[in-house]
Parts: structure tokens; C-alpha cells; sequence
């Protein structure tokens, strides 16, 4: 193996034509080596491109023989004076397209076995397999452009806050547990045995207790765990922008995210945020797109339908609305041609994973309807669906009916996104940013049978509606906000209760007893002693910020080493177990192990 002394002068795609006759050194990968007969092209490949480099039997004699010997992925550093390329073999989809490197001097670093896959853009290997030898997979140019992009995500980050007078302070890790709603992921103590940590869930109370202390305006690219049901767009590791300030209200935490929001669509992908951003209160995202995140990219807007069929033929929609649930439709608009029988029907599977019993529908086209549920209604009972629902030729009517509204919003809202997924509306260069406002305080949890935070414990409620807190507390609603883009909650946050007196109602409307709250936030509440400003902030998923302005599917493709459904990481094949001494050590024996 060669000696690294071909120090780098220049990255792959530095050079251009204006470098014509400067010699450099330049060093990399090699993409591909083709030998033409007594001359060989090596397409050598850096984090900025690739570039040509050249050899030929009859100039060099030593270079082309050692050129020979390259194949794919073998590292060389390599030094040559840069020349036009000859007529004809100008590649202008190449950035150096235009040059080559003519080479008086080569060196072999690093030889290398054929890898798994090829090292191309927008790979179709198994995502398995890329994940596995994912230092292969970060090789690939469509990855090495995202993971440039979230770099300058962070700085952009950190140039902003700055900027605008926030302190960036680490938090710990190890820590006390921080509730989001989440399964805590532990840590035991060696020197404390039987004793754990918690991996942060958010830093959420270290910055409340930041504000307590004065630092007024905190922020941190923090990392967050939470061991969770891996659904689409999450991780059990993953990363907030975290941030938090002092002495404001909703629209001041407001106005300095938008700014942040701007500058970042503007300096990453060039799109111009209009400002103010749009607001939508909870309610009305519910009642309109049946989801607190709708994607405004496409209609398909909720309507009610209840009123009308209360009392009518149809015992479905009747019988819903008598037991106070109700029926409600979505209009797929101009799309009948798109939506033969055969997929209408295998809408109705669709839904049941959103637990719908069923999907009723009407379909206009070529001036006749057919429905699978209008023989069981009046000729006027119809009428008034249709116009309620704005139809006419070659519009889809699907109707869902469920005593539970959340049966009905979380099946519909998930319908519209799913047609509109089918139907090729999604258009990932179309950007619809919209604030959720007027959360409610509280959410029922089915499981536990009992109200819990909706945004977190220490969420402060509207004024307005203090007083329902002991009384009604279903009826109170948050000072918390989501920022939602394109059908993704990419953040939310809230202002904080800054009185132990609220704090401890709070605690007591989710079942957490005095003392409970002593062992679980006592220091918290101990800090509300000593005087707190009133306070609030918010969190961005960067992860999900990352897939929205890169353009990509998944969570996955924006995180160097992320993990798998199962919450594996493949390639390290972590977790994995322990040497006995480590758990004698820590005063932990396994029961059993899951088959
Ligand atoms: P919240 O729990 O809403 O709020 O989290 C803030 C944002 O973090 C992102 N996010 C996730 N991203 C990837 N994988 C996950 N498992 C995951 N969970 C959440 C989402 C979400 O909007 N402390 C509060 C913020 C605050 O009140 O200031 C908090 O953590 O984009
Ligand atoms: P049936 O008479 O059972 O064939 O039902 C007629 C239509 O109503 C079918 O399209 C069913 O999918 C639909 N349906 C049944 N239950 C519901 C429900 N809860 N909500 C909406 N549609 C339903």
C-alpha cells in the first residue's frame, strides 16, 4: 500500500475549465475505472462529485499499470495537470464535464472489496441491505447532499437564535424523567444500585427551570428519547430544535419562529414565506380536515351530515346519530373517472384500520349516481346530502357514521390524505405552513380511563377558562400551538403555567397525587417558590423538518444511523446483550428473554 504523500490541493468538483493547465492533487473513491486500451478513464468520486482522470499506456507507462489494478471504491490520491477533455467526450451532465485530470503521479491508499451495492443516486436496493452497511449507503450522492442540507439546517439554526438573543445551554441525559407522553428509555446506575436515569424525553423541564433561573431566551439542538409504537415519521432517538423564552405571550414565541421559519425555507430551498403564516383554531381543523394536521395542499373537506339523516331509513346513520355520534363526508371532487367500483370497495379496508365499521359512498358519473347507500334513503334525504356536499358529475361522496367522533375524523382525515396520495395531488415543492391554535388542555385516554395532558403537564390553560379547570375540565382549552406543514406536525410548543398553585390542579385533573408530583417534579415545584417569570416555547421535530425540505419519505433518509421499526440499529446490530460482570456490576438479573 502506497504512502498518502499526494496531499489534496483541490475537491472533485473545484475544477473547472478555468483551471485549464494548473497542476493538483485531488484524492477520493473511485466510481468506476474503464480501460479503452491503452487508455484508462477513472471516474474518481468526492462529498462534492465526481471528476475524470486519464492515463494513457503510451505517456506513462508505471501510472497506467498501476491504474490497471483500480476498481471500484479503491481510495487513491492522485496528481495531474487539469486539460480540456476532446471534442465529443464533454459530458455536460457532469459539473467537471468539461476537463480532465492528466496524471503524473498516482497512489493506491486504500484497495477495496466489491461492496453490496452499487454507489449510485437514488438507490433501489433494499433498504435492509443499504442500512446494514450504511457507511456504503451515506457514500451515495443523494444522501451526501441531505446530510449537507441538515448541517446547514443547524447552522442556519444557530445563526438565527443567536441573533436573536437566545443562549444555547446543554442539558443533561441523564436525567430525571421528563414526560411527553412516552415510555421512558433507563439507565441504571452503577454507583446507586436498583437506582435509574431517564433518557430525556424533551429538555422540557431543564428549560422551564432555565427561565426560573433568568436566562431568559434558551435554545439547543437537543436529542430526545422516547421509547414508543414506531408509526411513520418517528424515531425512538431523534433531535428537537428546542427552544424557550421569557416574559411573552402566544404571538411573541410566534413571530420569532416564523422568522425562523422564513429564513430557513429561503436560505435552504429558496422558497419565500409569506408572513403571517396562517392560523387554525383546533376545532375547526378537526371539524374541516378531521386531524389537528391537516395538509391544506387539497380539498376534500369534512362535512356534517348528522342533521339531515337523524331519524332517517338508513338504521346506520340513524342509530349514530341517536347514541350522539355522528355522520360525516368527504367530497372527492372531479376524481369519479380516477375511482373505479374495484378501488371504492377497497376504500372500506382502508378505513377499518382508522376502526370505521364501514364506508358508505356515492358516486356521480355521466349524469347518474350509484351509491351503496341511497336506496335506504328518501329522493329528499339525498338531495339535501348532495348539496350539503357540493356534488355534481364526477364527484366520489364517502360517508363514515360512528358513535365516536374520533372514529369518524381519524378515518375520514386519513381517507382524504390517502386519496389525494392515490390521485397524485401531493406536490412536494408546494409548501402549506398553518399554525394549530386552541388545543384542548385535556384529551381523554381510552386505556387508562382517565384525562391526560394533551401537549404535556406543564401546558398552561386559557385564562378564560380557569375556572372550568375544577369543574369541567374537558371544556378548557391551552395556550399551545403546532406548526403543521404539509399534513406533518414539524413542532409545537406552549406557555407554561407559572404558578404551583395552577400546576398543582393540573396535576390533580390527570389523577397525579400530591405526592406523586413531590416524587416525580418536586424540584419543579420547589423552583415555582422562588419567583418565575411567566414563560413558554417550543419544540421543531429537525428530523421531520429535514424530510420536509429535503423532499424525502422517510425520517430515515434525513438521519445518518437511524434506527428500524423495531427500533434496531442494523448495521452496529444494537441493542444487544451484556457480559454477565456488567450486570452483576449494575445489581441486575434478566427474568426472561422474549422469544
Ligand atoms: P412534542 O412532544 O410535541 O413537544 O415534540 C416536539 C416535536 O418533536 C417531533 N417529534 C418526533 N420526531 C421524531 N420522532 C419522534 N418519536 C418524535 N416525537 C416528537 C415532532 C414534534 O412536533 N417539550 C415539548 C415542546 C415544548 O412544549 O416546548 C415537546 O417535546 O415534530
Ligand atoms: P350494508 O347494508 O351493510 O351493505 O351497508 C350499506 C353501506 O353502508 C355499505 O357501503 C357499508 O360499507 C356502509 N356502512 C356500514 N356501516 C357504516 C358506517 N358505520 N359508516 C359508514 N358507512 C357504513
Amino acid at each position: 500500500m502506497a504512502k498518502y504523500t499526494l496531499k489534496r490541493t483541490h475537491y472533485c468538483t473545484d475544477l473547472s475549465a478555468a483551471d485549464i493547465g494548473s497542476v493538483v492533487n485531488v484524492c477520493g473513491w473511485v466510481q468506476r475505472s474503464r480501460n479503452l486500451g491503452g487508455i484508462i478513464f477513472v471516474a474518481l468520486r468526492d462529498r462534492t462529485g465526481l471528476l475524470q482522470l486519464r492515463t494513457s499506456e503510451a505517456e506513462n507507462k508505471e501510472i497506467f499499470d498501476l491504474a490497471c489494478e483500480l476498481k471500484g471504491e479503491y481510495v487513491i490520491a492522485a496528481r495531474g495537470t487539469v486539460c480540456p477533455r476532446e471534442d465529443g467526450n464533454v459530458n455536460p451532465n457532469m459539473k467537471t464535464g468539461e476537463i480532465e485530470i492528466n496524471l503524473t503521479a498516482l497512489e493506491i491508499l486504500s484497495e477495496a472489496e466489491t461492496p453490496p451495492f452499487e454507489i449510485v443516486e437514488n438507490s433501489n436496493v433494499k433498504e435492509e441491505k443499504r442500512l446494514t452497511n450504511r457507511y456504503l449507503d451515506l457514500r451515495r450522492p443523494d444522501l451526501q447532499r441531505v446530510m449537507i442540507m441538515r448541517h446547514k439546517v443547524a447552522a442556519i439554526t444557530h445563526d438565527y437564535f443567536d441573533k436573536n438573543g437566545f443562549l444555547e445551554i446543554e442539558t443533561p441525559i441523564l436525567a430525571k424523567p421528563t414526560p411527553e407522553g412516552a415510555r421512558d428509555y433507563l439507565v441504571p446506575s452503577r454507583v446507586n444500585k436498583g437506582s435509574f436515569y431517564a433518557l430525556p424525553q424533551s429538555p422540557q423541564l431543564y428549560k422551564q427551570l432555565l427561565m426560573v433561573a433568568g436566562y431568559d431566551r434558551y435554545m439547543q439542538i437537543a436529542r430526545c428519547f422516547r421509547d414508543e409504537d414506531l408509526r411513520a415519521h418517528r424515531q425512538p432517538e431523534f433531535t428537537q430544535i428546542d427552544l424557550e423564552m421569557s416574559f411573552v405571550d402566544v404571538d411573541d414565541v410566534i413571530s420569532v419562529n416564523e422568522g425562523f421559519l422564513k429564513r430557513l425555507f429561503k436560505e435552504t430551498i429558496g422558497v419565500d414565506l409569506q408572513l403571517p403564516l396562517p392560523r387554525m383554531k383546533y376545532a375547526e381543523a378537526m371539524d374541516r380536515f378531521g386531524s389537528d394536521k391537516p395538509d391544506l395542499r387539497f380539498g376534500f373537506e369534512l362535512r356534517d351530515l348528522s342533521d339531515i339523516v337523524a331519524g332517517c331509513g338508513f338504521k346506520v346513520f340513524a342509530d349514530t346519530v341517536a347514541a350522539g355520534g355522528s355522520v360525516r363526508a368527504i367530497n372527492v371532487k372531479g376524481f369519479a373517472d380516477k375511482l373505479p367500483r374495484r378501488e371504492i370497495d377497497g376504500l372500506a379496508e382502508f378505513v377499518k384500520t382508522y376502526r370505521a365499521k364501514g364506508l358508505a359512498w356515492a358516486k356521480l358519473a355521466n349524469g347518474e349516481m350509484t351509491s351503496s347507500f341511497a336506496k335506504f334513503l328518501t329522493a329528499d334525504e339525498m338531495k339535501a346530502i348532495l348539496e350539503r356536499m357540493d356534488a355534481c358529475d364526477n364527484d366520489v361522496i364517502f360517508v363514515v357514521a360512528d358513535t365516536k367522533n374520533k372514529v369518524v375524523f381519524d378515518s375520514l382525515g386519513a381517507l382524504r390524505c390517502e386519496l389525494a396520495e392515490r390521485l397524485g395531488l401531493l406536490k412536494a415543492d408546494d409548501y402549506k405552513l398553518l399554525w394549530i391554535t386552541d388545543f384542548p388542555l385535556f384529551e381523554y385516554d381510552e386505556e387508562e380511563d382517565r384525562l391526560v395532558a394533551m401537549h404535556h403537564p406543564f401546558t398552561a390553560p386559557m385564562d378564560d377558562d380557569l375556572e372550568l379547570l375544577d369543574t369541567d375540565p374537558q371544556k378548557v382549552h391551552a395556550k399551545a400551538y403546532d406548526i403543521v406543514i404539509n399534513g406533518v406536525e414539524a413542532g409545537g410548543g406552549s406557555l407554561r403555567i407559572f404558578s404551583s398553585e395552577i400546576q398543582n390542579k393540573m396535576f390533580r385533573a390527570i389523577g397525579i397525587s400530591e405526592e406523586t408530583a413531590q416524587l416525580k417534579f418536586g424540584y419543579l415545584l420547589e423552583a415555582f417558590k422562588y419567583g418565575v417569570p411567566p414563560h413558554g416555547g417550543m419544540a421543531y421535530g429537525l428530523d421531520r423538518l429535514m424530510m420536509i425540505l429535503s423532499g424525502r419519505d422517510s425520517i430515515r433518509d434525513v438521519i445518518a444511523f437511524p434506527k428500524v421499526q423495531t427500533a434496531a440499529e442494523l448495521m452496529t446490530g444494537s441493542p444487544s446483550g451484556v457480559e454477565q460482570a456488567q450486570l452483576d456490576e449494575l445489581g441486575i438479573a434478566i427474568v426472561a428473554k422474549d422469544e
